[in-house]
């Protein structure tokens, strides 16, 4: 055993060995709680130190670099990316019969990749998760632009009567237009905090483009929008696994490897925030969607593939996780999301195929995950190599071509190109649609063309005023 190892193991034994006392604290702070296990508090290389462990592995590959002259710098040479992988067949069964009717998509292939993606990638949910309780604790009526607003605040209260050790608060915000009668369309964003997370040596994030937010721009349509905080769900690191709503299930202990990831807690959150839209007059709660970007666009095409009640997804440079074909050797890979800052979104088995398992052992792959969001609109983002290659923009066309025969299957039209389009070439023909703007990473400049793609679905609802905006 090498000297960081031996150090890790007697970090593990030195906390399970105080688990005892903390149970003690625990116990005394609350009484209720004495029959209920401590919370168990792991740092992250613990606890990818733990997942290794149980997957019985004893090294990972590592990821690369997204400096250009570091040894292990990300590849962006087309030649060497396995532009043509080979990909497992979405309409294949597992016994090898082909899928040719609806019924069968549905009833069995379906719930085969649902299954892969459930215990290999994303982890499962379990079967029953706490009810949330939603309370509007503040209600503003202001103006966006010259639209007049109402914008509520919320939280949800997740039932942590189970496990009282760990409370969950759900922060969600929703604005819907005045001026317009009847419920109207949303699109709901996962929104940071402050600015994008950066990777290490990235650019700073380009400034927003001229003219209207994206708020702006739906509230143009006569929709209303919203923004739910992934943070209050579920944290954005490995430590936090025994925590917020994952922990809570848990009753505060450390994963199984089948257990969902932040990905999935992020996208439970969604779901709960559009059970509430179901129950506010102010929304069409059938025509509700969901965009998120990085490691967020990775969770609004999670949402999206496994909530059929989301009507519409901007999935913006959802790169490796999310929309990019794992097999390809562009910008992140496999191996980073499965090292201790991002394994924590997804199922600990996801680290085998960091090692000892390859790309190509993978049962499935993000073109399966597209298309489990068939036969509903899709709308897959990047920005230029310039600034964006990191998310490696045509593994995710790829990926939605490759998800295009399923829509065909459900009677829609997947993407409308077989070949990798050029920059700032939107394409939006189909119910699979995908453009790489010229930008860095960002969402912002494709927003407009995600809201003409989302104008064949969404209508805008009748006017009560006119507004110089130009509802329609
Ligand atoms: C890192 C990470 C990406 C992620 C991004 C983000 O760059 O490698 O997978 O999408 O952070 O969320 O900003």
């Amino acid at each position: 055993m090498n000297k960081t190892r031996r150090y890790r193991r007697m970090t593990l034994l030195l906390a399970i060995a105080l688990c005892p006392i903390s149970q003690a604290l625990a116990q005394t702070a609350s009484s209720p709680a004495t029959t209920l296990p401590a919370p168990i508090h792991l740092t992250a290389e613990q606890d990818h130190q733990r997942t290794m462990e149980l997957l019985s592995i004893t090294t990972l590959r590592p990821g690369r670099s997204g400096k250009p002259d570091a040894p292990n710098a990300a590849n962006y040479d087309e030649s060497k990316a396995n532009p043509v992988p080979d990909l497992p067949d979405p309409l294949i069964l597992d016994n090898g019969k082909r899928v040719t009717s609806a019924k069968v998509w549905w009833n069995q292939r379906r719930p085969q990749i649902v299954e892969l993606f459930d215990r290999e990638i994303y982890g499962r949910v379990p079967k029953d998760t706490p009810k949330v309780r939603w309370e509007v604790t503040a209600t503003k009526h202001t103006t966006n632009g010259d639209i007049p607003i109402t914008t509520k605040t919320l939280i949800g209260h997740v039932d942590n009567s189970s496990y009282p050790l760990i409370t969950v608060d759900i922060q969600l915000e929703l604005t819907t237009p005045d001026n317009v009668t009847g419920p109207v369309p949303v699109m709901m964003e996962f929104g940071f905090i402050g600015p994008f997370p950066r990777r290490p040596g990235a650019p700073a994030p380009p400034p927003p483009p001229p003219g209207p937010t994206w708020q702006q721009q739906v509230l143009a349509k006569s929709w209303g929008y919203a923004v739910i905080v992934p943070g209050s769900i579920q944290a954005d690191n490995g430590a936090g696994l025994t925590e917020g709503i994952i922990g809570l299930c848990n009753k505060g202990q450390p994963r199984k490897l089948d257990d969902w990831g932040a990905l999935r807690a992020w996208a439970w959150g969604a779901s709960r925030a559009l059970d509430y839209f179901e129950t506010d007059k102010a929304v069409n709660a059938k025509q509700v969607g969901v965009e998120g970007h990085s490691r967020y666009g990775k969770a609004t095409l999670v949402t999206m593939a496994y909530d059929q009640r989301f009507a519409i997804a901007y999935v913006s440079s959802s790169g490796e996780g999310g929309a990019k074909l794992n097999r390809r050797d562009w910008g992140e890979i496999v191996e980073n999301v499965a090292a201790i800052n991002e394994y924590h979104w997804m199922a600990g088995n996801f680290l085998k195929y960091a090692g000892p398992l390859q790309w190509k052992d993978l049962p499935i792959d993000s073109h399966e995950l597209i298309a489990l969001c068939a036969p509903r609109p899709v709308f897959i983002g990047a920005g230029a190599t310039n600034g964006d290659g990191w998310v490696d923009a045509k593994g995710m066309f790829m990926a939605a071509a490759d998800a295009s025969p399923v829509y065909t299957l459900l009677g829609k039209k997947g993407l409308d190109a077989t070949t990798f389009p050029p920059i700032e070439t939107p394409l939006i023909g189909g119910d699979l649609s995908f453009r790489q703007h010229g930008g860095g990473h960002t969402p912002a400049p494709n927003w407009p063309t995600f809201i003409t793609f989302a104008s064949r679905y969404f209508k805008s609802p009748p006017s009560t005023k006119p507004s110089s905006a130009g509802a329609n």
